[in-house]
């Protein structure tokens, strides 16, 4: 068994693959699909498992950036991993998610994400459990009673992709979020000339929402805004279709301003699913990423990565002035992590977590780690 780059000549036996691992794509969808999976294919960004000239596996990254504590990471996103059944638990997937690690490190992103169908085959490459994409529903009439206020909304589509991205960033980054990526301008226009959805433009703020499958209520796919005025505006444009639509289903961010907005929330019906990260270049990753600027700290930080060698060793991690930075020391470790440690660490999971389910060892020195990384990482898109 070889991997290798997908052949465009494969892509039938791509689809097939797909079909077996996900179930049929409706033909409509199919033909959207195709164009962004034959530029990432001449991208060389699909891999291919290959018996001979039979295609028996595949897996692909998505460039794109990563909000950590508001500063943009770039981050390659592992989608559309599966192997066909006849092969199945022959080590094929692990071995795909590993040189799918080691492309995206090569193109010079120092992280990685996903979200598993399953976790061992992750866990196997350095990725941990990370964050989560959270999904409330709520009754639209509790929307469409917030009230819409001053702030005007209006209809975006295609061609205001730059403008979305743009929104987006600067929510993001003066919320100081963690975990909401950003895909570039040509994918928003893919999502904002998607049929049958629709999408609100404010001066801060972006909605982006469809009909359920059988036009029961409505699902929400992103709603971001930087005041509480223009959440209010986008919100109550999905309330406002309550006398038809009785439900509505939204990705949120566990602490979005909504859930304080809401007159009523005793009891919130939010799911959580869950997604991985993987530290694909542990000083490249640290340097990029936000960190709150209060805290200030100095710790000798023990690696272990048998997959990324460059991740390992002794680390001295410095934290000011809402910048870090990783450099080699020969002193001893304070605390020591696997690649799985590191990952939960770097996506704000609290050091006390981490000590007891043995993704950590070490000293008190630990704790100020948990106010370093402190994040409550979300994602909203699907990939
Ligand atoms: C998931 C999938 C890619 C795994 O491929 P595979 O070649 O069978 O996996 P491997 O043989 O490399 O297994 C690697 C590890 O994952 C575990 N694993 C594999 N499939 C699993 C499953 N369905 N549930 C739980 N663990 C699983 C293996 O036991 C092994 O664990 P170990 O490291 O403890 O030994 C394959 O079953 C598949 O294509 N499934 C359908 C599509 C899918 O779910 N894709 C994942 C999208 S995120």
């Amino acid at each position: 068994m070889e991997i290798r780059d997908v052949a465009t000549d494969d892509l039938d036996a791509l689809w097939d693959l797909s079909d077996r691992a996900f179930g049929p794509i409706p033909r409509s969808e199919r033909e959207r699909a195709k164009a962004p999976v034959l530029e990432a294919i001449d991208d060389g960004r699909v891999l291919g498992c290959y018996d001979g000239g039979r295609l028996v596996g595949s897996g692909r990254y998505l460039p794109m950036e990563q909000w950590w504590h508001g500063a943009a990471v770039p981050m390659g996103g592992v989608a559309s991993v599966y192997v066909t059944p006849e092969e199945r638990g022959r080590g094929v997937g692990a071995r795909l998610a590993g040189e799918l690690v080691e492309l995206i490190a090569k193109r010079g992103m120092p992280l990685s994400m996903l979200y598993p169908a399953t976790a061992p085959v992750y866990r196997r490459v350095g990725f941990e459990h990370a964050g989560g994409q959270y999904w409330i529903t709520l009754p639209a009439e509790a929307l469409r009673t917030l009230g819409a206020g001053p702030v005007k909304v209006r209809r975006a589509g295609p061609d205001d992709a730059a403008e979305v991205v743009e929104v987006l960033a600067r929510a993001h980054r003066t919320a100081r979020d963690s975990g909401p990526f950003d895909r570039g301008i040509g994918h928003t226009r893919h999502i904002l000339s998607a049929p049958d959805t629709y999408a609100y433009l404010a001066e801060d703020g972006f909605l982006h929402y469809r009909w359920n499958g059988d036009a029961t209520g409505l699902v929400v796919d992103r709603a971001v805004a930087a005041s509480a005025e223009t959440a209010r505006a986008l919100w109550s444009v999905v309330g406002s279709g309550s006398s038809t639509a009785r439900t509505v289903r939204a990705c949120v961010s566990p602490y979005d301003p909504l859930l304080w907005q809401l007159r009523d929330r005793s009891e919130d019906d939010l799911c959580r699913r869950s997604w991985m990260l993987r530290v694909v270049d542990a000083p490249a990753a640290i340097a990029a990423r936000g960190f709150p600027a209060h805290v200030a700290t100095e710790i000798m930080i023990g690696v272990e990565d048998e997959s990324r060698p460059g991740n390992a060793g002794t680390w001295l991690l410095s934290v000011s002035g809402g910048r870090g930075t990783l450099t080699r020391t020969d002193e001893p470790a304070a605390v020591r992590v696997p690649a799985r440690g590191l990952a939960a660490l770097f996506a704000g999971v609290p050091v006390a977590t981490l000590r007891r389910s043995g993704l950590l060892e070490g000293g008190d020195e630990a704790t100020d780690l948990t106010a370093a990384f402190t994040a409550t990482a979300f994602a909203v898109d699907e990939f």
